[in-house]
Protein backbone atom coordinates (compact mmCIF):
# COMPACT_ATOMS: atom_id res chain seq x y z
CA UNK A 1 0.00 0.00 0.00
CA UNK A 2 1.11 3.27 -0.79
CA UNK A 3 2.14 5.49 2.41
CA UNK A 4 1.08 9.24 2.89
CA UNK A 5 4.56 10.89 2.05
CA UNK A 6 5.04 12.69 5.66
CA UNK A 7 7.70 15.17 6.50
CA UNK A 8 10.70 13.60 8.26
CA UNK A 9 13.76 15.23 9.28
CA UNK A 10 15.85 13.90 6.29
CA UNK A 11 13.92 16.73 3.91
CA UNK A 12 15.80 19.45 4.24
CA UNK A 13 14.13 23.56 4.78
CA UNK A 14 16.65 25.45 5.44
CA UNK A 15 16.15 28.64 3.27
CA UNK A 16 13.09 26.90 0.99
CA UNK A 17 10.09 28.20 0.31
CA UNK A 18 6.77 26.01 1.90
CA UNK A 19 3.50 26.87 0.83
CA UNK A 20 1.43 25.54 4.05
CA UNK A 21 -2.12 25.03 3.46
CA UNK A 22 -3.73 25.82 7.06
CA UNK A 23 -7.81 25.81 7.33
CA UNK A 24 -8.08 29.44 9.04
CA UNK A 25 -11.58 29.40 8.14
CA UNK A 26 -13.06 30.70 11.68
CA UNK A 27 -16.37 32.46 11.71
CA UNK A 28 -16.12 36.28 10.88
CA UNK A 29 -19.14 37.79 12.18
CA UNK A 30 -18.91 39.58 14.92
CA UNK A 31 -15.69 38.85 17.77
CA UNK A 32 -14.27 34.92 17.59
CA UNK A 33 -14.43 33.27 20.87
CA UNK A 34 -11.11 31.57 22.31
CA UNK A 35 -12.80 28.63 21.50
CA UNK A 36 -13.78 29.92 17.46
CA UNK A 37 -9.90 30.25 17.49
CA UNK A 38 -8.69 26.79 18.30
CA UNK A 39 -8.05 26.10 14.21
CA UNK A 40 -5.53 28.78 14.35
CA UNK A 41 -4.12 27.17 17.72
CA UNK A 42 -3.80 24.10 16.68
CA UNK A 43 -1.19 25.25 13.60
CA UNK A 44 1.10 26.79 15.65
CA UNK A 45 3.40 23.55 16.02
CA UNK A 46 3.63 23.06 12.37
CA UNK A 47 4.82 26.49 11.69
CA UNK A 48 6.80 27.09 14.57
CA UNK A 49 8.79 23.17 13.10
CA UNK A 50 9.01 24.49 9.86
CA UNK A 51 10.59 27.81 10.94
CA UNK A 52 13.02 25.73 13.39
CA UNK A 53 13.98 23.87 10.39
CA UNK A 54 14.25 26.87 8.35
CA UNK A 55 12.27 27.10 5.97
CA UNK A 56 10.39 30.11 4.46
CA UNK A 57 7.10 29.69 5.49
CA UNK A 58 3.87 31.15 2.90
CA UNK A 59 0.55 30.36 4.61
CA UNK A 60 -2.47 29.42 2.43
CA UNK A 61 -5.92 29.64 3.49
CA UNK A 62 -9.27 30.22 2.61
CA UNK A 63 -11.99 32.89 4.72
CA UNK A 64 -15.57 32.33 3.92
CA UNK A 65 -17.06 31.79 1.18
CA UNK A 66 -16.23 34.95 -1.16
CA UNK A 67 -17.75 35.12 -4.31
CA UNK A 68 -15.16 37.66 -5.89
CA UNK A 69 -12.07 40.19 -3.56
CA UNK A 70 -14.26 41.09 -0.32
CA UNK A 71 -12.72 42.84 1.86
CA UNK A 72 -14.23 41.85 4.55
CA UNK A 73 -13.44 38.21 4.06
CA UNK A 74 -9.42 39.32 3.13
CA UNK A 75 -6.88 37.05 5.07
CA UNK A 76 -5.17 40.38 6.56
CA UNK A 77 -7.85 40.58 9.15
CA UNK A 78 -6.35 37.52 10.39
CA UNK A 79 -3.11 38.93 10.86
CA UNK A 80 -3.47 40.33 14.49
CA UNK A 81 -4.63 36.60 15.20
CA UNK A 82 -2.30 34.79 14.10
CA UNK A 83 0.60 37.28 15.11
CA UNK A 84 -0.64 36.84 18.57
CA UNK A 85 -0.84 32.86 18.76
CA UNK A 86 2.70 32.46 16.64
CA UNK A 87 4.20 35.44 18.71
CA UNK A 88 5.91 37.01 15.49
CA UNK A 89 4.90 39.04 13.01
CA UNK A 90 3.69 37.93 9.52
CA UNK A 91 4.38 39.57 5.97
CA UNK A 92 1.01 39.96 4.32
CA UNK A 93 0.84 39.23 0.24
CA UNK A 94 -2.20 40.97 -1.32
CA UNK A 95 -1.40 41.07 -4.71
CA UNK A 96 -2.82 39.27 -7.43
CA UNK A 97 -0.42 36.83 -8.40
CA UNK A 98 -2.16 36.16 -11.59
CA UNK A 99 -0.82 39.63 -12.77
CA UNK A 100 2.98 39.60 -13.89
CA UNK A 101 2.52 42.69 -11.42
CA UNK A 102 1.02 41.47 -8.75
CA UNK A 103 3.70 38.34 -8.75
CA UNK A 104 7.06 40.07 -9.21
CA UNK A 105 6.04 42.68 -6.27
CA UNK A 106 5.19 39.04 -4.00
CA UNK A 107 8.46 37.88 -5.66
CA UNK A 108 10.62 40.37 -4.47
CA UNK A 109 9.57 40.21 -0.84
CA UNK A 110 9.95 36.47 -1.19
CA UNK A 111 13.31 37.15 -2.66
CA UNK A 112 15.03 39.19 0.31
CA UNK A 113 13.18 36.45 3.17
CA UNK A 114 15.33 34.44 5.12
CA UNK A 115 14.75 30.76 7.11
CA UNK A 116 12.31 31.67 9.47
CA UNK A 117 10.31 33.85 7.78
CA UNK A 118 6.48 34.11 7.69
CA UNK A 119 4.27 34.97 5.03
CA UNK A 120 0.26 34.98 4.75
CA UNK A 121 -1.06 35.02 1.19
CA UNK A 122 -4.56 36.59 0.05
CA UNK A 123 -7.66 34.61 1.08
CA UNK A 124 -7.67 31.86 -1.99
CA UNK A 125 -10.99 31.72 -2.36
CA UNK A 126 -10.22 35.38 -4.17
CA UNK A 127 -9.31 33.68 -7.39
CA UNK A 128 -12.23 32.34 -9.49
CA UNK A 129 -9.86 29.06 -10.49
CA UNK A 130 -8.87 27.57 -6.72
CA UNK A 131 -12.32 26.06 -6.34
CA UNK A 132 -12.17 25.19 -9.95
CA UNK A 133 -8.66 23.25 -9.27
CA UNK A 134 -7.64 25.98 -12.12
CA UNK A 135 -4.18 24.44 -13.30
CA UNK A 136 -2.75 28.29 -13.99
CA UNK A 137 -3.90 29.21 -10.38
CA UNK A 138 -1.90 26.02 -9.66
CA UNK A 139 1.15 26.90 -11.48
CA UNK A 140 1.52 30.57 -10.72
CA UNK A 141 1.26 29.52 -6.62
CA UNK A 142 3.72 26.47 -7.06
CA UNK A 143 6.23 28.75 -8.72
CA UNK A 144 6.35 30.61 -5.56
CA UNK A 145 7.65 27.42 -3.65
CA UNK A 146 10.30 24.54 -3.42
CA UNK A 147 7.26 22.10 -1.53
CA UNK A 148 3.89 22.09 -0.74
CA UNK A 149 2.31 20.55 2.81
CA UNK A 150 -0.93 20.36 3.51
CA UNK A 151 -2.06 20.67 7.02
CA UNK A 152 -5.33 21.84 6.75
CA UNK A 153 -7.89 18.22 6.89
CA UNK A 154 -10.70 20.46 7.42
CA UNK A 155 -10.49 21.44 3.89
CA UNK A 156 -9.43 18.17 2.31
CA UNK A 157 -13.06 17.50 0.61
CA UNK A 158 -12.66 20.06 -1.06
CA UNK A 159 -10.83 19.97 -4.87
CA UNK A 160 -9.59 23.33 -4.96
CA UNK A 161 -6.22 24.57 -6.01
CA UNK A 162 -4.58 25.53 -2.27
CA UNK A 163 -6.19 22.35 -1.45
CA UNK A 164 -5.18 19.19 -3.77
CA UNK A 165 -3.73 20.97 -7.27
CA UNK A 166 -1.22 22.57 -6.31
CA UNK A 167 0.36 19.35 -5.29
CA UNK A 168 0.55 18.34 -9.13
CA UNK A 169 3.50 21.19 -9.00
CA UNK A 170 5.26 20.88 -6.37
CA UNK A 171 7.13 17.92 -4.49
CA UNK A 172 4.57 17.91 -1.43
CA UNK A 173 3.64 16.12 2.05
CA UNK A 174 1.38 15.77 4.80
CA UNK A 175 1.70 17.89 7.72
CA UNK A 176 2.17 16.68 11.11
CA UNK A 177 -2.05 17.74 12.12
CA UNK A 178 -3.72 16.07 9.03
CA UNK A 179 -1.45 13.00 10.10
CA UNK A 180 -3.25 13.13 13.30
CA UNK A 181 -6.60 13.96 11.71
CA UNK A 182 -6.29 11.06 9.29
CA UNK A 183 -4.94 8.60 11.93
CA UNK A 184 -7.82 9.68 14.23
CA UNK A 185 -10.28 9.16 11.81
CA UNK A 186 -9.10 6.03 10.27
CA UNK A 187 -10.60 4.54 14.20
CA UNK A 188 -14.03 5.37 12.88
CA UNK A 189 -13.36 3.41 9.58
CA UNK A 190 -11.39 1.18 9.57
CA UNK A 191 -13.00 -1.83 11.66
CA UNK A 192 -14.30 0.15 14.78
CA UNK A 193 -15.10 -1.31 17.89
CA UNK A 194 -18.19 -2.02 18.96
CA UNK A 195 -20.57 -0.81 20.05
CA UNK A 196 -19.96 1.92 17.94
CA UNK A 197 -22.52 5.29 18.89
CA UNK A 198 -22.68 8.46 16.60
CA UNK A 199 -24.63 11.76 18.28
CA UNK A 200 -25.27 13.69 15.31
CA UNK A 201 -26.82 16.82 15.84
CA UNK A 202 -26.80 20.49 13.95
CA UNK A 203 -29.54 22.08 11.87
CA UNK A 204 -29.79 19.93 8.42
CA UNK A 205 -30.70 16.84 7.96
CA UNK A 206 -30.29 16.94 4.42
CA UNK A 207 -26.28 17.85 4.69
CA UNK A 208 -26.31 14.90 7.33
CA UNK A 209 -27.73 12.49 5.03
CA UNK A 210 -24.58 11.20 3.30
CA UNK A 211 -22.90 10.06 7.06
CA UNK A 212 -25.50 9.04 8.51
CA UNK A 213 -26.67 6.54 6.00
CA UNK A 214 -22.75 5.68 5.51
CA UNK A 215 -22.88 5.44 9.42
CA UNK A 216 -26.27 3.07 9.43
CA UNK A 217 -23.94 0.80 7.94
CA UNK A 218 -20.73 0.82 10.37
CA UNK A 219 -22.20 2.20 13.83
CA UNK A 220 -25.38 0.58 16.29
CA UNK A 221 -27.13 3.73 17.35
CA UNK A 222 -27.18 6.84 15.99
CA UNK A 223 -28.55 9.28 18.21
CA UNK A 224 -30.20 12.73 16.44
CA UNK A 225 -30.48 15.63 18.28
CA UNK A 226 -30.46 19.49 17.16
CA UNK A 227 -33.26 21.13 14.51
CA UNK A 228 -32.19 17.89 12.23
CA UNK A 229 -34.46 15.73 15.01
CA UNK A 230 -37.53 18.21 13.74
CA UNK A 231 -38.24 16.44 10.48
CA UNK A 232 -38.08 12.74 12.24
CA UNK A 233 -40.98 14.52 14.76
CA UNK A 234 -42.99 15.75 12.14
CA UNK A 235 -42.50 12.36 9.79
CA UNK A 236 -44.16 11.14 13.26
CA UNK A 237 -46.90 13.45 13.39
CA UNK A 238 -45.72 15.10 16.82
CA UNK A 239 -46.48 19.02 16.86
CA UNK A 240 -42.72 21.03 16.72
CA UNK A 241 -44.72 24.08 17.26
CA UNK A 242 -43.30 27.28 16.22
CA UNK A 243 -39.24 24.90 16.11
CA UNK A 244 -37.21 25.66 13.11
CA UNK A 245 -37.12 23.13 10.19
CA UNK A 246 -35.93 21.89 7.25
CA UNK A 247 -39.14 20.84 5.02
CA UNK A 248 -37.22 18.58 2.57
CA UNK A 249 -35.58 17.22 5.79
CA UNK A 250 -38.93 15.19 6.22
CA UNK A 251 -38.57 13.48 2.93
CA UNK A 252 -35.39 11.73 4.60
CA UNK A 253 -36.53 11.13 7.95
CA UNK A 254 -39.39 9.23 6.36
CA UNK A 255 -36.27 7.02 4.11
CA UNK A 256 -34.72 6.04 7.69
CA UNK A 257 -37.18 6.30 10.76
CA UNK A 258 -37.94 2.65 10.59
CA UNK A 259 -34.25 2.17 11.47
CA UNK A 260 -33.92 0.83 14.82
CA UNK A 261 -30.24 2.07 15.17
CA UNK A 262 -31.62 6.11 14.92
CA UNK A 263 -32.44 6.92 18.63
CA UNK A 264 -34.12 9.75 18.79
CA UNK A 265 -34.94 12.57 21.84
CA UNK A 266 -37.63 11.85 24.43
CA UNK A 267 -37.99 15.19 25.94
CA UNK A 268 -37.12 18.79 24.48
CA UNK A 269 -36.35 21.93 26.12
CA UNK A 270 -38.30 24.27 24.92
CA UNK A 271 -39.26 27.75 25.16
CA UNK A 272 -42.02 30.62 23.88
CA UNK A 273 -38.05 31.82 22.25
CA UNK A 274 -34.97 30.59 21.73
CA UNK A 275 -32.64 33.45 22.87
CA UNK A 276 -31.08 34.91 25.88
CA UNK A 277 -33.38 35.82 28.19
CA UNK A 278 -35.69 32.63 27.02
CA UNK A 279 -37.36 30.81 30.48
CA UNK A 280 -37.34 27.12 29.53
CA UNK A 281 -38.95 24.30 30.65
CA UNK A 282 -38.89 20.24 29.67
CA UNK A 283 -41.69 18.58 27.94
CA UNK A 284 -41.94 15.32 26.12
CA UNK A 285 -41.22 15.10 22.33
CA UNK A 286 -45.18 14.66 22.17
CA UNK A 287 -46.08 17.56 23.99
CA UNK A 288 -44.94 20.47 22.09
CA UNK A 289 -47.35 23.52 22.08
CA UNK A 290 -48.07 25.85 19.30
CA UNK A 291 -46.72 28.60 20.79
CA UNK A 292 -42.94 26.66 22.01
CA UNK A 293 -39.69 26.18 20.05
CA UNK A 294 -37.53 22.98 20.90
CA UNK A 295 -34.09 24.57 21.92
CA UNK A 296 -32.32 21.62 23.16
CA UNK A 297 -32.70 17.81 24.05
CA UNK A 298 -34.53 17.70 27.56
CA UNK A 299 -33.53 16.34 30.97
CA UNK A 300 -34.62 12.32 30.36
CA UNK A 301 -32.81 11.99 26.56
CA UNK A 302 -29.90 13.50 28.46
CA UNK A 303 -30.01 10.86 31.11
CA UNK A 304 -30.86 7.90 28.45
CA UNK A 305 -28.37 9.03 25.90
CA UNK A 306 -25.63 8.84 28.54
CA UNK A 307 -26.19 5.79 30.17
CA UNK A 308 -25.96 4.34 26.15
CA UNK A 309 -22.56 6.18 25.52
CA UNK A 310 -21.25 4.30 28.44
CA UNK A 311 -21.48 1.10 26.84
CA UNK A 312 -19.41 2.20 23.51
CA UNK A 313 -16.58 1.10 22.74
CA UNK A 314 -16.43 3.54 19.64
CA UNK A 315 -17.89 7.39 19.82
CA UNK A 316 -18.38 9.73 17.39
CA UNK A 317 -19.72 13.29 17.89
CA UNK A 318 -20.71 15.63 15.61
CA UNK A 319 -23.04 18.46 16.20
CA UNK A 320 -24.65 20.41 18.79
CA UNK A 321 -27.82 18.57 19.82
CA UNK A 322 -29.12 22.23 21.12
CA UNK A 323 -28.77 26.14 20.39
CA UNK A 324 -25.35 25.61 22.26
CA UNK A 325 -24.53 29.29 21.90
CA UNK A 326 -27.03 30.31 24.21
CA UNK A 327 -26.04 29.40 27.64
CA UNK A 328 -29.76 28.09 28.36
CA UNK A 329 -29.51 25.70 25.56
CA UNK A 330 -26.10 24.49 26.07
CA UNK A 331 -26.59 21.55 28.64
CA UNK A 332 -28.28 18.76 26.33
CA UNK A 333 -24.21 19.38 24.43
CA UNK A 334 -22.58 19.79 27.56
CA UNK A 335 -24.18 16.80 28.81
CA UNK A 336 -23.37 14.79 26.23
CA UNK A 337 -20.01 16.20 25.08
CA UNK A 338 -19.02 15.68 29.30
CA UNK A 339 -20.07 11.69 28.95
CA UNK A 340 -18.12 10.98 25.71
CA UNK A 341 -15.14 12.79 27.59
CA UNK A 342 -15.67 10.63 30.87
CA UNK A 343 -15.87 7.59 28.52
CA UNK A 344 -12.59 8.33 25.93
CA UNK A 345 -9.29 7.64 26.55
CA UNK A 346 -9.27 3.98 27.29
CA UNK A 347 -12.88 2.66 27.61
CA UNK A 348 -14.08 4.08 24.45
CA UNK A 349 -12.33 5.97 21.77
CA UNK A 350 -14.07 9.23 22.03
CA UNK A 351 -13.81 10.98 18.60
CA UNK A 352 -15.83 14.93 18.40
CA UNK A 353 -15.44 17.09 15.33
CA UNK A 354 -17.10 19.94 13.47
CA UNK A 355 -17.07 24.11 13.25
CA UNK A 356 -19.81 24.07 15.85
CA UNK A 357 -18.92 21.20 18.29
CA UNK A 358 -15.50 21.82 19.03
CA UNK A 359 -16.33 24.96 20.68
CA UNK A 360 -19.13 22.93 22.99
CA UNK A 361 -16.24 20.21 23.31
CA UNK A 362 -14.02 22.83 24.78
CA UNK A 363 -16.56 24.78 26.80
CA UNK A 364 -16.89 21.43 28.26
CA UNK A 365 -14.08 21.43 30.21
CA UNK A 366 -12.85 18.69 29.35
CA UNK A 367 -11.20 18.59 26.00
CA UNK A 368 -8.10 16.66 26.67
CA UNK A 369 -10.13 14.04 28.02
CA UNK A 370 -11.30 13.32 24.21
CA UNK A 371 -8.92 11.30 22.28
CA UNK A 372 -9.34 13.24 19.33
CA UNK A 373 -10.95 16.54 18.90
CA UNK A 374 -10.97 17.01 15.06
CA UNK A 375 -10.98 20.45 13.32
CA UNK A 376 -12.88 19.25 9.76
CA UNK A 377 -16.33 19.29 9.92
CA UNK A 378 -17.50 18.44 6.49
CA UNK A 379 -14.33 17.16 5.64
CA UNK A 380 -14.49 14.91 8.65
CA UNK A 381 -17.97 13.49 7.51
CA UNK A 382 -16.54 13.31 4.43
CA UNK A 383 -13.85 11.14 4.89
CA UNK A 384 -16.28 8.70 6.92
CA UNK A 385 -18.81 8.87 4.08
CA UNK A 386 -15.77 7.96 1.16
CA UNK A 387 -13.84 5.86 3.46
CA UNK A 388 -10.99 8.21 3.63
CA UNK A 389 -10.97 9.43 0.00
CA UNK A 390 -11.03 12.65 0.24
CA UNK A 391 -9.37 14.96 -2.76
CA UNK A 392 -6.90 16.60 -0.52
CA UNK A 393 -5.36 13.24 0.77
CA UNK A 394 -5.21 11.75 -2.15
CA UNK A 395 -3.69 14.19 -3.94
CA UNK A 396 -0.70 13.91 -1.52
CA UNK A 397 -0.55 10.15 -3.00
CA UNK A 398 0.24 11.43 -6.75
CA UNK A 399 3.63 11.94 -7.48
CA UNK A 400 3.92 15.52 -8.54
CA UNK A 401 4.49 15.98 -12.37
CA UNK A 402 8.64 15.95 -13.28
CA UNK A 403 9.81 17.96 -16.22
CA UNK A 404 6.94 17.69 -18.04
CA UNK A 405 5.71 20.77 -19.80
CA UNK A 406 4.18 21.78 -16.69
CA UNK A 407 7.35 22.52 -14.89
CA UNK A 408 8.54 23.84 -17.87
CA UNK A 409 5.44 26.50 -17.49
CA UNK A 410 6.33 27.09 -14.10
CA UNK A 411 9.40 27.70 -14.93
CA UNK A 412 8.33 29.88 -18.13
CA UNK A 413 6.53 32.30 -15.13
CA UNK A 414 9.83 32.47 -12.47
CA UNK A 415 11.43 33.97 -15.73
CA UNK A 416 8.74 36.54 -16.86
CA UNK A 417 8.59 37.39 -12.81
CA UNK A 418 11.99 37.82 -12.61
CA UNK A 419 12.34 40.03 -15.93
CA UNK A 420 8.91 42.19 -14.63
CA UNK A 421 10.31 42.11 -11.44
CA UNK A 422 13.61 43.53 -11.82
CA UNK A 423 11.86 46.74 -13.96
CA UNK A 424 8.18 47.55 -12.23
CA UNK A 425 8.89 46.56 -8.49
CA UNK A 426 10.98 48.36 -6.36
CA UNK A 427 11.91 47.44 -3.02
CA UNK A 428 11.61 44.12 -0.99
CA UNK A 429 7.75 44.32 0.11
CA UNK A 430 4.83 43.53 -1.23
CA UNK A 431 2.48 46.55 -1.80
CA UNK A 432 -0.63 46.49 0.60
CA UNK A 433 1.88 44.21 2.49
CA UNK A 434 2.54 44.61 6.32
CA UNK A 435 5.67 43.81 8.33
CA UNK A 436 4.16 44.59 11.64
C1 LIG B 1 -14.83 24.33 7.41
O1 LIG B 1 -14.94 25.33 8.11
O2 LIG B 1 -15.51 23.30 7.57
C2 LIG B 1 -13.78 24.33 6.35
O3 LIG B 1 -12.97 25.45 6.45
C3 LIG B 1 -14.36 24.19 4.99
O4 LIG B 1 -15.07 25.35 4.62
P1 LIG B 1 -16.02 25.32 3.35
O5 LIG B 1 -17.21 24.47 3.70
O6 LIG B 1 -16.37 26.75 3.06
O7 LIG B 1 -15.24 24.69 2.21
Amino acid sequence: MKQLPVLNSRVALRGKRVLLRLDWNIPVQGMPSKEDLAKIEMSVSTVHDLQKRGAIVIILTHLGRPKKREKELSTARLLPLAEAYLDQPLMFCGEDILTKEGMAMVEDSLKVAGPGDLFLMENVRFYAGEEKDDHKLSQAYASLGHYFINDAFASCHRAHVSVSGIANYLPHFAGPQLVKEIDAANHLIDRPKKPFMAVIGGAKLSTKMPVIKSLLKVADKIMIGGAMAHPFFVAKHWKIGKSLTEKEGVKYAKAIIKNSKIILPTDVLVAKKIDAHARPHVVSVKAVKANEAIGDIGTTTMREWATLLRKAQTILWNGPVGVAKIPAFSHGSLVIGRAIAARSKGKAYGLVGGGDTVPVAIQTGMSEWFDHISMGGGALLEFIEKKGKLPGIEALYREPMRETKSTKIIQKIRNIVHKKGSTSAKGGSASGGKKS
